[in-house]
């Protein structure tokens, strides 16, 4: 007879946290958010420890190069998408490893219609005083031009007067080549005796800055996760087809962590993907595997040898494997049973596996739930597709400006590797859709405040690291009115911005 599970999955929307006792010391800026990205054995220390709980989804519409390189700057960890071929996959993480801390993506930038007033708001704004002049005014547009504090005077200028009249434009500028060194950047800059290098994609868009003053970019971005080298650390989406061949070539291009990829991984394919990349590497590439959504799954791939494991099918925003195969799991109820599962694991064995929920975070404060249901850190598609650094079209779409966001299993992406099970190289049916997403703006900012969030809610728990949220955490189960309860409502919003979740 099958078996019945009659209590019903919940998701992250039906859980709250209950503020535990906070003390003084229970401050924001005492609050770490590092967190184990690898297994470890009781008493050492992980390999690879992310600075901040979240990476990003192995998926074409996300992991790209830019983001990769950017969410590295900022603490976290991309995972390159799988759905191309291995060349092209080890090409782009050869080429994150290629960038060094240092290229600083532009923060100030308006368009050529802008005025002198605009230039000395954004200054006033940001404190830096070099704007980047780009067609659409964004960071990612081609570049125009630039007005630094040498382009104007205040006391001598109309402060309507147009930017493109008073800029210095791109062909009086020294600029280089995106994919150049850190070190070839400084020598342009000091054999020009310039300031600021613009790095240029070659299409002209630009992909962002070498400043003379910022040699030590550490500074800027304490959170950076570097490798012993100073490269940017990057993981790698792989699947358990075609390993033989893309494995050696991701390593060989530098991927610091490995991560197999499929919608369903309490699978004999991933034991055996995983037993063939330990063996040959002797335990030294690190990879993740999943996805599962209960304890038999992540015991297995424990057992199999598993770097970390993942948890989520069916949740993801672009997913639709629910409504076409009737697999999968409410998120929550999946991700407490198999942190559970990690924790005696950790007991009986001395070692413990991180635990990454995927998919389905919607808001800012379903990571901090998910990490006081006892995750490690969170794997986020939708999220990362609405920043500039993504690797899609940014549009306006009835008047609303979006980015493309279209799932791993839909006809748009091809990912054979993921989600075909008898290895015809074709997808029988669509498991994900094509869509898009409100456009955010740059990832640092929207980081910057989401962690201030997760720091915000640690801290009326009591907890001022991952672990000890994970130890005292209190949580509730909340009715559906009470959810209605906790947006805003009985008012007539005056504005609601679809960015900020
Ligand atoms: P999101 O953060 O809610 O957008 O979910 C992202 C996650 O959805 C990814 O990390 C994958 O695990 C999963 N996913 C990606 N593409 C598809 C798809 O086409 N169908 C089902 N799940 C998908």
């Amino acid at each position: 007879m099958a078996t019945y599970i009659n209590e019903p999955a919940h998701t992250f929307n039906e859980y709250l946290l209950i503020p535990g006792y906070s003390d003084t010391n229970c401050i924001p800026a005492n609050v770490s958010l590092k967190t184990p990205l690898v297994k470890f054995k009781k008493g050492e220390k992980p390999a690879i420890t992310l600075n901040i709980p979240m990476v990003s989804a192995i998926m074409q519409a996300v992991s790209g190069e830019r983001l990769a390189v950017e969410l590295a700057r900022n603490g976290g960890v991309s995972f390159i998408y799988g759905s191309q071929t291995p060349e092209e996959e080890a090409a782009m993480v050869a080429r994150v490893k290629a960038q060094k801390a240092g290229f600083v993506p532009s923060d100030s930038n308006l368009s050529p219609e802008n005025t002198l007033a605009d230039v000395l708001a954004l200054k006033a704004k940001t404190g830096h005083s070099t704007v980047a002049i780009t067609d659409d005014g964004t960071s990612g547009g081609k570049l125009v031009g630039i007005v630094s504090s040498r382009d104007y005077r205040v006391s001598r200028m109309d402060k309507s007067e147009k930017v493109k009249n008073f800029m210095t434009p791109l062909e009086k500028l020294i600029t280089a080549k995106y994919g150049i060194t850190l070190s070839e950047a400084n020598d342009i800059i000091w054999d020009n005796k310039i300031n600021s290098l613009p790095v240029l994609f070659e299409d002209g868009k630009l992909y962002g800055f070498v400043f003379r003053k910022d040699y030590d970019s550490h500074q800027e971005n304490p959170n950076e996760m570097l490798d012993a080298q100073k490269r940017f650390i990057v993981g790698a989406g792989i699947n358990s087809r075609d390993y033989e061949e893309r494995v050696p070539k991701l390593v060989d291009a530098g991927a610091d962590v490995l991560c197999i990829d499929s919608s369903e991984g309490f699978s004999e394919w991933q034991k055996i993907t995983l037993n063939w990349i330990h063996e040959k590497y002797n335990g030294k590439v690190r990879v993740g595997a999943g996805n599962v959504v209960d304890r038999d799954g992540f015991l297995f791939l424990a057992k199999a040898g598993a770097d970390f494991v993942k948890v989520g099918i069916g949740g993801g925003s672009i997913c639709i494997t629910r409504e076409t195969k009737g697999i999968g799991r409410g998120q929550a109820t999946a991700l407490i049973e198999v942190c559970q599962a990690r924790d005696e694991y950790y007991k009986e064995t001395g070692i413990y596996v991180p635990v990454c929920s995927d998919g389905g975070i919607v808001y800012d404060h379903h990571i901090t739930l998910a990490l006081a249901m006892g995750a490690d850190f969170v794997m986020l598609g939708r999220y990362f597709a609405r920043f500039d650094e993504s690797p899609t079209q940014k549009r306006t779409v009835g008047g609303t400006v979006v980015k493309e966001y279209w799932g791993e299993g839909s006809n748009r992406a091809r990912n054979w590797g993921r989600y075909d099970l008898d290895g015809s190289k074709k997808l029988a049916f669509e498991e994900g859709v094509d869509s898009y997403v409100p456009y955010a703006g740059p990832l640092k900012e929207n980081v910057e405040k989401t962690c201030a969030k997760i720091k915000a809610t640690m801290c009326n728990c009591g907890a001022i690291t991952i672990p000890e949220l994970q130890k005292k955490a209190k949580l509730t189960l909340v009715s559906a009115t009470s959810i209605v309860e906790g947006g805003a409502h009985d008012v007539i919003r005056k504005e609601k911005d679809g960015s900020d979740r």
